[in-house]
């Protein structure tokens, strides 16, 4: 019933135009609504998209400008809408019971997006269904510009693509397969006893289309990958590699440009995060099958796309040495440090051993730090069990020591089982109540959450 890979046309989703424009604020209208879709040649595939397709249309922004975006709910369950990677005040960044009402509930989110240039993406939070929520469509993704990346000789136009990477299984009606215990959303959360761990899904989808192709023209592109799925993480790699220099030249995070290209042969992307690369196909002779592969997936899951060089064309665009202006934080820039451990144990609940923080499941109550507005601090974020993407609203950080894959701002680090990463957060911009969870979203509907409150 799965299509063969590399058959289906590469898409990229709409883009989103606004309702209206005034002064300084561009307002957005999105229904939530469920629809059928072809995903599966000659099947139909019932989505809960935003304005009802999956992926949801992509919002463009500029820094300068408020986005507002305002959502109406005409799904059977509540919904909440998150802004990730968005600097937002609480009263807009999707509260996990902040819930907008099902069958016609509606919510103004106001995003000042006083921040720099990056991909970000929303999608659902509802406390205790993110995970089937957005497996059942609800995501998009939210593209920020700035004067600054605006100025640089980067790909632009149609050689600046996201590459939203979600994993699905689908059952023989062509229905999205997704192992909840309730199926309505309704009453009981969480997923059958196999699933604890995160729901994967055999089928590769970029875009909303499984395993596509895309004929590319042979010159750089931009690729804004954001790695969507619920539990999957990928090793992405370019086959064949490129006969000369690194596959993937990276000039950006989840936050933003980094300061400086760094080459990679290979990506390993998290849930959540977001790599912004330049890929090079001017390398390859024309008519050279390139392939997107995931060098941790096995079978379909090991192939992601695949890029047809299929024309010669002009290009004026460059990778330049310097990107954008990043302070390093250092460990004397934090005013207090606080450890946060991520692991199954300390709850419990109908015998289901839950996902916690530091051994306390999620409770709306409970606020396991309150940092100060305006100043930085050192946490100390451990792993254990399985690894487990950890992601923090509001607050960009920098990780020490970064590796090769967590350099310049991030909002998202991938630590794997025993890791421990010390990053710097910047508390900034709005006091309040905000989350930071695993971003393995089941994980997270597991009670994996805890609040901070900035004072
Ligand atoms: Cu991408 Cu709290 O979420
Ligand atoms: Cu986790």
């Amino acid at each position: 019933k799965l299509p063969a890979p590399f058959t289906l046309p590469f898409r990229v989703p709409p883009v989103l135009r606004p309702a209206r424009s005034d002064g300084d604020t561009d307002h957005y209208e999105i229904t939530q609504r469920a629809a059928q879709v072809e995903i599966l040649p000659g099947l139909r595939t019932e989505v809960w998209g935003y304005n009802g397709i999956f992926p949801g249309p992509t919002i463009v922004s500029r820094r300068g400008r408020r986005t507002v975006v305002r959502h109406r709910n005409e799904l059977p369950v509540p919904v909440v809408v998150h802004l990730h990677g968005g600097r937002t005040p609480p009263e807009s960044d999707g509260y996990p019971t902040d819930l907008v009402k099902a069958s016609g509930g509606t919510k103004e989110y106001a995003y000042p997006l006083d921040q720099p240039a990056a991909t970000l993406w929303y999608h659902d939070h509802r406390m205790d269904f993110t995970g089937p929520q957005v497996y059942r469509g609800l995501a998009g993704l939210h593209l920020h510009h700035d004067d600054e990346e605006e100025a640089l000789p980067l790909p632009r136009g149609d050689r600046d693509v996201p590459l939203m990477i979600t994993d699905r299984a689908f059952d023989e009606d062509g229905s999205f397969s997704y192992p909840s215990v309730d199926p309505s959303l309704q009453g009981k959360p969480g997923v059958t006893g196999d699933f604890m761990s995160g729901v994967l899904g055999d089928c590769v989808l970029v875009n909303g289309v499984p395993w596509p192709v895309m004929e590319v023209t042979a010159a750089r592109y931009r690729f804004r990958v954001l790695n969507a799925s619920n539990a999957r993480r990928y090793l992405l790699a370019l086959d064949p590699p490129p006969p000369d220099g690194a596959a993937f030249t990276q000039i950006g995070s989840d936050q933003g440009l980094l300061a400086a290209p760094v080459g990679h042969d290979e990506l390993q992307i998290a849930q959540a995060e977001r790599f912004d690369v330049i890929v090079d196909f001017s390398r390859y002779p024309i008519g050279t099958q390139v392939t997107l592969r995931n060098k941790l997936g096995k079978d379909g899951t090991g192939d992601v796309m695949r890029f047809i060089v299929a024309r010669r064309g002009s290009d004026d665009s460059r990778i330049p040495d310097r990107l954008a202006d990043i302070r390093p934080l250092s460990r004397s820039d934090a005013v207090a440090e606080r450890e946060f451990t991520f692991e199954r144990g300390g709850a419990e609940h109908d015998g289901v051993t839950l996902w916690t923080v530091n051994g306390t499941p999620f409770s709306p109550d409970t606020i396991a730090a309150t940092p100060r507005l305006g100043t930085v601090e050192l946490w100390k974020l451990r792993a254990q069990n399985v690894p487990h993407p950890i992601h923090i609203h509001l607050a960009p950080f920098q990780v020490l020591d970064p590796g090769p894959y967590a350099g310049g701002w991030k909002d998202t680090v991938d630590l794997r089982s025993g890791d421990q990463a010390e990053v710097l957060v910047k508390f900034d911009g709005y006091r309040g109540k905000y989350v930071f969870h695993c971003h393995n979203l089941e994980h997270e509907d597991m009670m994996m959450m805890a609040n901070f409150d900035v004072r």
